[in-house]
Parts: structure tokens; sequence; C-alpha cells
């Protein structure tokens, strides 16, 4: 296998983006990426998409974005794993490199979801349809699900919940592509209207359109046109499933296929928790970054929610986790999401993050997840010097 580094990255403004079509908005970012690379050309391209053909009426993407980005006769082709669809295209382009297939590929992302459909229903197709969506299971009602046995189990508190929206609200404001760049308080969030109990919605990633991309190359071609910045290589990849339903598992307090992507991520890259210096997490509902930061090993099944309490996942805490603003407040594109989080721990290990910036950062890992947690990658990214 060759190693494989991050060589360009792009990333437009986040947001409600009428104007702008599937198409408009996954070029711009691809262009943005294929620029930052200094790259004249692409081998070959996957683009991440839960579903353009229920929001934009839209299939065959891949071809599509190929030829309005002027890049035909190259490979494309559409990936899907829900919210995840991201981190599992940016595994396949991985993979490609890596096993020498092609030198040069772009990974995007895209969704495009403010278009006067019913985001809830197109969303809820993530979920066990005969078993959950039928019976009007929604993801925020899966996810308050998951939060009242966590607060069951755990004691974990109400206040702890919306402490995850109110730091990632923070690390927002200095991200001048999220979605919502503005500050919250904790009485805001509990103040905010109940969307499933207890989960309110300043506790809720909003509808979010937009795209990311990155390029991927061997690490060797890397060094030869490298800009002036460290090489970012992407050291681990895992990926896994588990049972659509949520009502098929074992416990509603940890997620097996994040536990699983991570354990393979973490072996490849010959690293473990305690290594990882900032982390890009799934934090579609503010439970979700409790249980996942659990899950990945960053502190024990149930003291995700004293951490954020304790202040160890903001910037300059033990582990910064969405320096970005998250999912909760950079906005939440499902087909995007898994892609922006390498661009953010890439541009944080190349030490260009301004504001955000985790001095000294490394080593950085990306968690991505589609549904209720049946589909999961991990990414581990390093700075080489
Ligand atoms: N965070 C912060 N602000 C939000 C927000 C969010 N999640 N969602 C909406 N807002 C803001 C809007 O900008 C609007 O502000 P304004 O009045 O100043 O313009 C206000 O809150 C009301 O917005 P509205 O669009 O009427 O809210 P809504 O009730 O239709 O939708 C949610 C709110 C939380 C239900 C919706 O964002 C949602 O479904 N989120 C979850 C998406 C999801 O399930 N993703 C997949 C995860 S697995």
């Amino acid at each position: 296998m060759r190693d494989v580094a991050v060589i360009g990255v792009g990333w437009p403004k986040w947001g409600e983006l009428w104007k702008k079509d599937i198409r408009n908005i996954f070029v711009e970012a691809a262009l943005m990426a294929i620029e930052d690379a200094g790259v004249d050309h692409i081998d070959s391209m996957y683009v991440a998409s839960m579903s353009p053909g229920l929001w934009s009426k839209q299939e065959h993407i891949g071809a599509l974005m190929a030829d309005y980005l002027g890049q035909t006769p190259i490979p494309a082709v559409r990936v899907e794993s829900a919210c995840a669809s991201g981190g599992m295209a940016v595994r396949l382009g991985f993979i490609e490199v890596a096993s020498g297939m092609s030198d040069i590929v772009l990974v995007g992302g895209v969704e495009k979801m403010w278009t006067g459909e019913d985001f809830t229903a197109v969303l809820a197709t993530a979920a066990d349809q005969e078993y959950e969506a039928f019976h009007g299971l929604t993801f925020p009602a899966l996810y308050a699900l998951m939060a009242r046995r966590h607060m069951h189990e755990f004691g974990t508190k109400r206040e702890q919940l919306a402490m995850v929206s109110v730091k990632n609200h923070a690390n927002g404001a200095r991200n001048p592509r999220a979605q919502y760049q503005r500050e919250i308080t904790v009485e805001a969030v509990l103040n905010s209207p109940p969307v499933a109990d207890p989960l309110n919605l300043l506790d809720c990633s909003p509808v979010t359109d937009g795209a990311a991309a990155i390029i991927l190359a061997p690490v060797d071609l890397a060094r030869k046109i490298a800009k002036d910045r460290p090489i970012v290589q992407i050291i681990g990849s895992g990926a896994a499933t588990d049972s659509i339903a949520l009502a098929d598992r074992e416990s509603y307090v940890e997620l097996p296929a994040v536990k699983k992507a991570a354990e393979i991520a973490y072996k490849m890259a010959g690293v473990g928790p305690e290594d990882i210096d900032l982390a890009e997490v799934h934090d579609c509902f503010t439970i979700a970054e409790i249980i996942v930061t659990e899950d990945l090993g960053f502190f024990e099944k149930g003291k995700g929610g004293e951490a954020v309490e304790q202040g160890l996942t903001k910037i300059g805490g033990k582990i910064p986790v969405n320096t970005s603003g998250g999912l909760k407040s950079k906005g939440h594109p499902v087909g995007a999401t898994g892609v922006a989080q390498i661009v953010e721990i890439t541009e944080q290990l190349w030490g260009v993050s301004g504001e955000r910036q985790v001095e000294g950062a490394k080593i950085g890992l990306a968690q991505n997840m589609g549904g209720s947690g049946a589909s999961s990658t991990v990414h581990i990214l390093k700075r080489i010097d």
C-alpha cells in the first residue's frame, strides 16, 4: 500500500443557498480544492451525497459533476451511506490512491437540502422505513431516546447536553464557513423550542446546503508538489456497520459501528485515543457527541457529559472536539459533512486555522456517522515532517 496525503482542500460557505443548485454548490468546492492543490488534472472522483434524487430530483451525479467540472472522461461515481457518505467516499479515495490505481483523486461531498421538499421525511429514509420511519420515528426522536437512556444510566445532566452546543457554537462563531456563526448560552439551549424531549432546537444540527472537497495523492508526489506547508498523511481508515434500527441494538448508550471503525483505524495508524490532539466528531445531536467521544476511547463510558462540563473538549482542553463548530454550528449538509471534517483536521495540522488553531496539533481524528449509527467511518491524519 502507498502512503496517502491530503494535498488540497476546498470548503465554501455553508447555509441556505437558495440561489445555487446542487451542481454549482459542488463545482465551487471542487474547483477550490483543485486550485489549492495546484494540480492541472484529476484522475478519478468520488461524489458523496445522501439523497440528490429526493431533494433535487437529480440522480447520476458522479457523471454530472465530472461534466460540469470539465473533467470528463475520468471515472466518477456517487457514494451513499446516509450522513456518513462523506467519510465513506474519503475511504474509497484513500483506497484508490493507496492501491496505486490512481495518483490524484478528488473526493467531494454535497447536499442541497433546502429545495422545498420535506427534509425530515427525506432524512428519515436513512432510518428503518418499516420499523421506525413508518411509525413516526424521526432522527431527533431516535437520538432523544439515546439521550434519555444515557441520562438514566449515568446521571448525565440536561445542562451537559446543552454545553456541547454552547462549545460548538463558540468554535463555529470563529469559522467563516459555518452556517450559524454566533455564540449561544446554556440558557438559550434550554429555552429553545422543544423538538423531541429532551432535545430542543439548539441541541439539533440544522438543515444545510453545502459542499466540501479534498484532493488525495501519494505522499511521494505530495512531497514534489507540496506548497510551503507540511505534508498531512492519512495514517488510518476504518469503517463499520450496525443494525439499522435502534431497537435491534443491545444498548442505546453505545455505538458499536463507531467503536469498530475506531478500532480498525487506530490499529492501522498504530496510535491510540491518548495520541489524538484534536477530533471532529458527528454531533448531529448534542447527545451524539457525548456518546461518540466515549466510544472513541477519549473518555470512560458514561463520563462524556462530565468531560464537556469540565471543559476537556474545548480548544485548549485535553482533547479539543469539533473545532470547526461541529455539525451543530457549522451546519450538516449530510453528504458533505464527512469531507468537511477532513478539511478541518487537515487545516489544523497545516497550522492555518487562525483563531481556532489547536497549538502544536500533530495527529487528528475525524469520525462520521450514518443514521442512528448504522454506519460509521473513522480517519486518522498525521502531520509528517
Ligand atoms: N440550530 C440553530 N438555529 C437553528 C437551527 C439549528 N439546528 N434550526 C433552525 N434554526 C434557526 C433558524 O435559522 C430560524 O432562525 P430565524 O427565525 O432567526 O430565521 C429559527 O431557528 C427557526 O427555524 P426553523 O427553520 O423554523 O426551524 P424548524 O423547527 O423548521 O427546524 C429543526 C428546526 C431542529 C427541527 C431542524 O433544523 C432539524 O430537523 N434538524 C435536524 C436535522 C437532522 O435530523 N439531520 C440528520 C441528523 S442524523
